[in-house]
């Protein structure tokens, strides 16, 4: 593919004029390497739909911060739980998150749109006492994150129907028992393509792998050590710009999780902590834009992007999956 003029919409397929989008970073030669220019360019399968009104949660639910005004708290408490009780509360969150997660996942199917899905994320959600974390969070429209083909994360919830073919991600975070539990699967529509097969696969294992080695006293730069080197590997690239992170009374807090091999990022996992893992892989370039709708992340070259969360309590000598469910539903289908 040629260099656009500055006029031209931008080669990344942001819908921006290319003076107004990759320009500066292209002359930089910070990013998007001319190998980019080369690259077959996936096929644009998502474009922005129609979103409805957001869905209203009942008083008699406990609010997060946030849910009024769309600001989360500032304060950067420790994502280290100290008593039993928070703890106990985390693993309530972490439950009540899956079983809306499996919830939803159910319902994956040729015909469905996204927007039906977040309403059945809001339903049960609500059913479980739960506020659905998304909802309002500095101004997301909605309850459920729903991100198809080249969607990396934070996609919308709209009027798209699902297509045989389509891979799609569900990522639900509910608040509970004054806590966050967050958790995410990617799951086939239909019947799926080989590679978009072994895309998902290798992102649940890159995500399994990095469980595995959590413990305490270990650099938490080991996790992305470890995805990096198993996406690599079989041809993939991780996601840089989008993190795991510190999860309990607030949604998002420290530490952050890269899914790639940090040198300097040093911090020790300690007992206690309850942070999130939730690589985003590539099939084609890590690079990611983000839609007007300033949430969508979608693949530069439009490739396909799969995802998986977990929400994890650090114990004295491993971890627990607080939002484990049994096998994922893609190897159930
Ligand atoms: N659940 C996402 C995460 O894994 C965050 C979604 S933020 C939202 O961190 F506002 F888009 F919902
Ligand atoms: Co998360
Ligand atoms: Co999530």
């Amino acid at each position: 593919m040629k260099r656009p003029k500055r006029n031209d919409l931008c080669w990344c397929n942001s819908g921006k004029k290319y003076k107004k989008c990759h320009l500066r970073t292209d002359e930089l030669g910070e990013t998007s390497p001319p190998a980019m220019f080369d690259r077959p360019v996936g096929k644009q399968t998502v474009f922005p739909g129609i979103i409805g009104p957001p869905l209203t949660v009942p008083e008699t639910i406990a609010f997060p911060e946030y849910a009024e005004n769309g600001v989360p708290s500032p304060r950067k408490s420790s994502c280290k739980k100290e008593t039993e009780d928070q703890i106990e509360r985390m693993r309530l969150a972490g439950g009540l998150a899956r079983k809306v997660l499996d919830e939803v996942l159910a319902q994956v199917r040729p015909g469905i749109t996204t927007n039906e899905l977040d309403c059945i994320a809001h339903r049960k959600a609500i059913e479980l006492g739960c506020y659905p974390s998304p909802l309002n969070y500095m101004g997301f429209p909605k309850s459920l994150c729903t991100s198809v083909n080249e969607i990396v994360v934070h996609g919308i919830p709209d009027d798209r129907k699902l297509v045989d073919g389509d891979i799609i991600n569900c990522d639900v975070t509910v608040y509970s028992h004054g806590m966050h539990g967050d958790c995410s699967e990617t799951v086939f529509v239909g019947k799926v393509d080989e590679h978009s097969k072994k895309l998902v696969q290798v992102t649940w294992d890159s995500l399994m792998k990095s469980i595995d080695l959590v413990k305490p006293g270990i650099k938490i730069n080991e996790i992305g050590r470890v995805v990096e080197e198993h996406v690599r590997k079989n041809g993939f690239s991780v996601v840089r710009q989008f993190t795991g992170h510190g999860i309990g009374e607030t949604f998002h807090m420290e530490p952050y999780v890269a899914h790639f091999y940090e040198r300097e990022n040093r911090t020790i996992i300690e007992e206690g902590m309850t942070f999130t893992i939730e690589p985003m892989i590539n099939a084609g370039t890590s690079k990611c834009n983000i839609w007007p709708d300033k949430w969508t992340a979608v693949t530069a070259d439009l490739a396909r992007s799969a995802q998986f969360e977990h929400t994890l309590l650090v114990t004295a000598d491993g971890v627990d999956i607080l939002t484990g469910g049994r096998t994922p539903w893609f190897l159930k289908s």
